[in-house]
This record gives C-alpha cells, sequence and structure tokens, in this order.
C-alpha cells in the first residue's frame, strides 16, 4: 500500500484529520518522509505534536496563506490538503478574510506546489458543497426520533441511500462550501491542464479521538465531552426537537479509505467522491444524545431553541455509492463506537482536554 511514496506533505497536519492521517500514513509506510504542516490556528492542535513527534512525523510550523511557508523539498510525491477553516459558520457576522485566504487561496498554494513538484494531492473537500437551499428542499419524512428522507424526491442526487455527486451544485453554500467548491473548480483545471493526479474527497461528518469540538465544529466531541465532564446542550432549530440528522464516519475508515486511494492515484486521478459514514451511520441529535449517555453513563439537561441557525440543515446522509465503487472501501465503525471511542479519549486524557472540550 502506497509503498513508493517517499516524501508526503500533509496540510493542517496538527488538526484532527491531518494528525490521525500523517500518522496512519507513517504507521503504513515507515520508510516514507511524512511532513505535517500547521499555523496551529486550532485550539487544541498543539496537543497532537508531541504524537506527531513519536509516531515518526516531521513537523512544520507553517500558514498555507503565505506560499514561502511551504516547504521547499528534493522530492514531493503527494500532499494530502487538511488545512481550514472547517466551520460553516466561518464568515457569518464577520470579516470573510481567513476562510477564504485559507480554504480558497491556500488551496491554491498547495496546487501550485503539487505543480512545482509534480505531486499528486488529496483534498478534504465537504459536503458543504452542495447548497443550503438545495439541501433544504429535500422531502423529509418526520419520525419519532428523527427526520427521514422521504421515498419520493424531486431532484436528482437524493435517494433513501443519500446524497449522491449528481445532486444540484447552483446557489449558495456559505463561504466555507464555497471556498471548498471554488478549490474543486480550480482542481478540475490542474488536473486537466498539468495532468496532476488529484482526487477530491467531500466529506460529511468525521468524528473520532483527538477531535477538538467546539460549539459550531466537531458536533460529536463536543456532545460525548459534555457528558464527561457535565453540563448543558440545547437543540437548536427545527423546533429544538433534535431530530436533525448526520451521518458520521469515523477517522479511522477515512485513514483507510486514504491509504486506498494513494496506491492508486493515477487511476482515480480527477474523482470526485462523497465520502461519510452513510445512511446506517446516520443519527439525529435525539439519538447523538442516547450514545452519549450509554457511553458515559450519564445524563445531562438539554434544552430547546426554536430558531434554526444560520448556515444549519435539517439533514445531510453521504450516499457512499460511488466511492465504494471505485475503491472498494466502505465504512467499518458504527455511530455507537465512535461515540465509544470519544469518550474513551475524554476519560483517559481529561485534565489535559478540559481546557479545550470544556471551556
Ligand atoms: N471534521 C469534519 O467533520 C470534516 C468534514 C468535512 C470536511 N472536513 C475537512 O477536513 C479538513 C480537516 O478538518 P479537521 O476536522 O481536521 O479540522 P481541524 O480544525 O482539526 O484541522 C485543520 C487544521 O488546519 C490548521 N489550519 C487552519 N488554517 C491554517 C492555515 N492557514 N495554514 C496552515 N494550517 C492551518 C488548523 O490549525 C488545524 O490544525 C478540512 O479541510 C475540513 O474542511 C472536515
Amino acid at each position: 500500500m502506497a509503498t513508493s511514496l517517499n516524501t508526503v506533505l500533509v496540510t493542517g497536519g496538527a488538526g484532527f484529520i491531518g494528525a490521525r492521517l500523517a500518522l496512519g500514513l507513517k504507521e503504513t509506510c515507515p520508510e516514507t518522509r511524512v511532513i505535517a504542516l500547521d499555523n496551529l490556528k486550532r485550539r487544541g492542535s498543539g496537543l497532537n505534536l508531541g504524537r506527531l513527534r513519536r509516531g515518526g512525523v516531521e513537523f512544520v510550523h507553517g500558514d498555507v496563506r503565505m506560499p514561502e511557508d511551504l516547504p521547499v523539498l528534493d522530492r514531493l510525491d503527494l500532499i494530502i490538503e487538511c488545512s481550514a477553516e472547517p466551520s460553516v459558520l466561518a464568515g457569518y457576522g464577520g470579516s470573510p478574510r481567513y476562510v477564504i485566504d485559507s480554504n480558497l487561496v491556500g488551496a491554491v498554494h498547495c496546487l501550485e506546489l503539487a505543480r512545482r513538484n509534480n505531486a499528486a494531492m488529496i483534498f478534504l473537500s465537504t459536503s458543504r458543497v452542495y447548497p443550503l437551499e438545495k439541501l433544504r428542499s429535500i422531502a423529509l419524512e418526520e419520525a419519532p426520533g428523527r427526520f427521514e428522507i422521504a421515498p419520493t424526491q424531486s431532484l436528482p442526487g437524493i435517494s433513501r441511500a443519500g446524497i449522491a455527486e449528481d445532486f444540484p451544485l447552483d446557489g449558495a453554500r456559505s463561504l466555507y462550501g464555497a471556498t471548498k467548491y471554488a478549490a474543486e473548480t480550480l482542481i478540475a483545471e490542474y488536473v486537466d491542464m498539468y495532468d496532476l493526479d488529484i482526487v477530491v474527497n467531500r466529506c460529511g461528518v468525521i468524528a473520532g479521538p483527538w477531535q477538538m469540538g467546539r460549539v459550531d465544529q466537531g458536533i460529536a466531541a463536543l456532545w460525548t465531552a459534555r457528558h464527561v465532564y457535565g453540563g448543558a446542550l440545547t437543540y437548536i432549530g427545527y423546533q429544538g426537537t433534535g431530530k436533525q440528522v448526520r451521518d458520521m464516519l469515523h477517522v479511522d475508515d477515512l485513514l483507510a479509505l486514504v491509504l486506498r486511494q494513494t496506491a492508486a492515484m493515477a487511476e482515480l486521478r480527477g474523482s470526485v467522491f462523497n465520502v461519510g459514514g452513510g445512511a446506517e451511520n446516520s443519527v439525529s441529535l435525539v439519538e447523538l444524545t442516547e450514545l452519549c449517555c450509554q457511553a458515559t453513563n450519564t445524563v445531562i439537561p438539554i434544552g430547546a431553541d426554536t430558531e434554526n441557525r444560520q448556515g444549519d440543515i435539517p439533514l445531510y446522509i453521504t450516499d457512499n455509492a460511488r466511492v465504494t465503487e471505485a475503491c472498494d472501501w466502505q465504512p467499518e465503525k458504527s455511530a455507537a463506537v465512535i461515540i465509544e471511542d470519544l469518550a474513551r479519549w475524554i476519560y483517559d486524557n481529561r485534565d489535559m482536554l478540559q481546557p479545550i472540550l470544556n471551556a
């Protein structure tokens, strides 16, 4: 698997996903030089530096917004682009500058680095490239503890299996989604014009240990942490009933996919995949609460706020059919396992994580 890789750069490599991919790649291919670059903007990313060092991953403190921060290397085979401001709320009520500069301009700098080195790239995009109004117009049914996708739909690319790559792409999608989609557009040009092997993974919710969850990003970690440390939570929007649904993919399953992709970059070149936990691993907030109660043996108060949050959607479930077919991959770890792993990690590192996850 990916044995011919000499040097790999993981941008955002001290983040939740970047660190797991960097460490997993190094463990799988010990001969490969793996470099993690990160500006440590995300609170808690610094806690990953010890893990990276112990795992044999080199760390470079750098910012993808600054092309001069990207390392000059004799050889670079693959860039895994995981750096981003990953919040769908980024820019609401404030400046769009950071999210545009990091997610889009930073991605262009990574593409340029790939072009100069003739390197391959795996780009971590998002399900949020699909526009808000289109996602909100998916026909839903209301079941006791969750929304469900109705059997009959007027839009293409949506079925009981979830959202596929042919779901419509026209409309506003948040600055987060727009910067990722703009980067995807440029990626298609770099693939075509410069013959680069680039794969785009449009990820749904990814979760697991070492996710520094906060209110606007990393919901599974945040929800589990509240159950461990105590405190309160709120079901926000959609009548405050907690019926909104997301599928969740364990970060270990994403690593398994990325390892498969690294071994087949030429074959997969130019592919765009929806990647997520899929319908079997989808949970509503009410069901997430239940999983957290089971994993921590704790019940906490949960309030209701009926006002919908900006950028929110009632449901997102990934249809993995294309990526399963192309990469012979599917998720292995259930939502229950994700929450159990998160709870174990927080209990094991309770004091260290307290200022981050219980701030
Ligand atoms: N976690 C998810 O559920 C999810 C879902 C879909 C897509 N993604 C994408 O996956 C990638 C990784 O997300 P994550 O969950 O690990 O988030 P994360 O915040 O944990 O990791 C991102 C890392 O990028 C770093 N960073 C931010 N701006 C930077 C810059 N300008 N230069 C260098 N480093 C910078 C941060 O310090 C952080 O360590 C992102 O591109 C995100 O959009 C994540």
